[in-house]
């Protein structure tokens, strides 16, 4: 059996991790061995830049180098040794984030980014990225009183604006990886979607 690179996207409070944990029941139920991780973050390295850039104040090149380095972390010493083994991997946030909050919402040059992307990623690329596209207003509802927030669920709404900007552009050069799913139903409606998407990959 063939393992599959997985990754969940959106801005703040779309509805992610909820759906992440769902998806990992879901395919462990049919017998799949699932690495769960998130990004930055997955390994220890990894998991203490994340704190960094979570929290200290920093210049966008100084963020936007910090999340490679924790993702080239990742890549090496967790997720493809996983994908090696067979196992799938499913990823709370991956390199579009990047594109998203550093590119559109930053505004970090598109060539640096793609430079980076081509240098840390050397084309691995997930095989199935889900989109969950909420209105920031909603989001933002949603993530209200929920826990402490960090340097960017501190953004106001046209920071998210551009950040779903991002996604959309994203969604649309890269057609068949990124699948966009409708975050404002109810969670059974949005997990019924992504079910029925993840059996077409479990069968290809
Ligand atoms: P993210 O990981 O994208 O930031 P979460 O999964 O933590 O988002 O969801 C943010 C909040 O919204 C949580 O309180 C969660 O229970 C709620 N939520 C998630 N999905 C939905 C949905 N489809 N409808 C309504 N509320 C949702
Ligand atoms: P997130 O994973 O959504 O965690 P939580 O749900 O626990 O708050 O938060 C990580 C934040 O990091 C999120 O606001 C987006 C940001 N981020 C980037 O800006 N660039 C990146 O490349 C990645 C992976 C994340």
């Amino acid at each position: 059996m063939k393992g599959r690179f997985i990754t969940f996207e959106g801005i703040d409070g779309a509805g992610k991790s909820t759906h992440v944990a769902e998806s990992i029941r879901w395919l462990r139920a049919r017998g799949h061995d699932v690495v769960a991780t998130r990004e930055p973050g997955g390994t220890e390295l990894a998991e203490a830049l994340r704190e960094l850039v979570l929290h200290r104040p920093m210049s966008l090149e100084t963020e936007l180098m910090l999340v490679f380095a924790a993702r080239r972390d990742h890549l090496e010493q967790r997720i493809v040794p996983a994908l090696e083994r067979g196992q799938w991997v499913v990823c709370d946030r991956f390199t579009d984030s990047t594109w998203a909050y550093q590119g559109a919402g930053r505004g970090a040059a598109t060539e640096r980014i793609a430079w980076l992307e081509s240098w840390v990623l050397e084309r691995l690329q997930p095989a199935r990225t889900y989109w969950f596209d909420v209105e920031p207003q909603v989001a933002a509802q949603r993530r209200a009183g929920s826990h402490e927030n960090d340097r960017f669920e501190r953004e106001d709404l046209a920071f998210f604006t551009r950040v779903r900007d991002g996604y959309r552009d994203r969604a649309a050069s890269n057609p068949s990886r990124i699948l966009r799913i409708d975050g404002s139903r109810s969670v059974e409606e949005v997990q019924a979607s992504l079910e029925e998407d993840l059996a077409t990959l479990c069968n290809r």
